[in-house]
């Protein structure tokens, strides 16, 4: 569970204390991050549509499991949107997210064949049980990282959600009328989703929150420029305990011990490989753990 406060499920956006906005303490950096995270957590609903296709024999609990958790989602998606377009009114939220929708279609969610891209229900279960991990710990990191008292609130209630969604898929993962999966799989699935992270969902979604539509032609999008300028601000947020909590999420999701040697290592190599897709020298950044 995230440190401090711990927030209740059921959140409404009118239970955020809105009125303690304080634009003087809006980091620009970190402005462009929400917008990013925003555009992606307000595509919820495509991604509801693809897990009830996966999951449509499931039984009806998992299928209604399945559209909170969808609900949640995209109201991140609202809370953060109306938290950037008070820090930069310029900004608008939805039609933001219009363009990145247009330009954002993985070949999965048109997949009409009902079958999870990981191969079965459970390795699509583990898969999103690593990126409820890199939520959970990304919004924790940002509540640590801004003074914004708006922010903390939003990024607090956040993470406590995203904490919420991944027992939930553990859970579910465990309930599957399929066969147990090797941890060798579980382990190659879980580091397919984390490399994964590259893709075009969070570097078009940067290209959308940095570039405005009518600068578009002017400053086409290049994926290797806009990941690298997203891991670049995601380094910047994280401190090495919040990738060490997400290692060990990870490590239980695919069956390994969260505290053995293995998890330990894939902690200082996830902590590098974040450096290096930054830019940064190895030693660099070590400051910043
Ligand atoms: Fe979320
Ligand atoms: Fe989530």
């Amino acid at each position: 569970m995230p440190e401090g406060k711990v927030y209740p499920q059921g959140w409404d956006p009118d239970d955020v204390d809105w009125a303690k906005f304080d634009a003087s303490k809006v980091e620009p950096w970190l402005l462009t991050a929400i917008k990013a995270a925003a555009l992606v957590e307000f595509n919820a609903p495509d991604y509801v549509t693809y897990l009830k296709r996966v999951f449509k024999d499931a039984g009806p609990e998992t299928l209604a499991d399945i559209e909170q958790w969808g609900r949640e989602e995209s109201q991140h998606g609202r809370v953060l949107g109306r938290w950037a377009e008070m820090a930069d009114p310029g900004f608008k939220l939805d039609t933001t997210f219009a363009r990145f929708h247009k330009g954002y279609r993985p070949a999965h969610f048109a997949n009409p064949n009902d079958v999870s891209v990981r191969g079965s229900r459970r390795g699509e279960m583990v898969a999103r049980c690593v990126v409820e991990s890199g939520t959970s710990s990304y919004y924790s990191a940002i509540k640590d990282t801004t003074d914004e008292p708006v922010l903390k609130e939003i990024a607090g209630r956040i993470a406590a959600d995203e904490f919420r969604h991944y027992k939930l898929f553990f859970e579910t993962l465990h309930k599957q009328d399929e066969p147990e999966l090797p941890v060798w799989k579980k382990l190659l699935i879980a580091a397919g989703r984390i490399t994964e992270s590259d893709d075009d969902e969070l570097c078009y979604a940067y290209y959308c929150a940095t570039v405005p539509a009518d600068r578009e032609a002017a400053t086409p999008y290049l994926r290797a420029s806009f990941a690298k300028a997203g891991y670049n601000t995601t380094l910047r947020i994280y401190r090495r305990r919040h990738i060490r909590k997400l290692t060990q999420m990870v490590a239980k999701a695919a069956g390994v011990d969260p505290h053995g040697r293995l998890t330990k290592l894939a902690e200082a190599l996830l902590w590098r490989m974040l450096k290096f897709r930054a830019g940064l020298s190895g030693v660099g950044a070590e400051a910043a753990s």
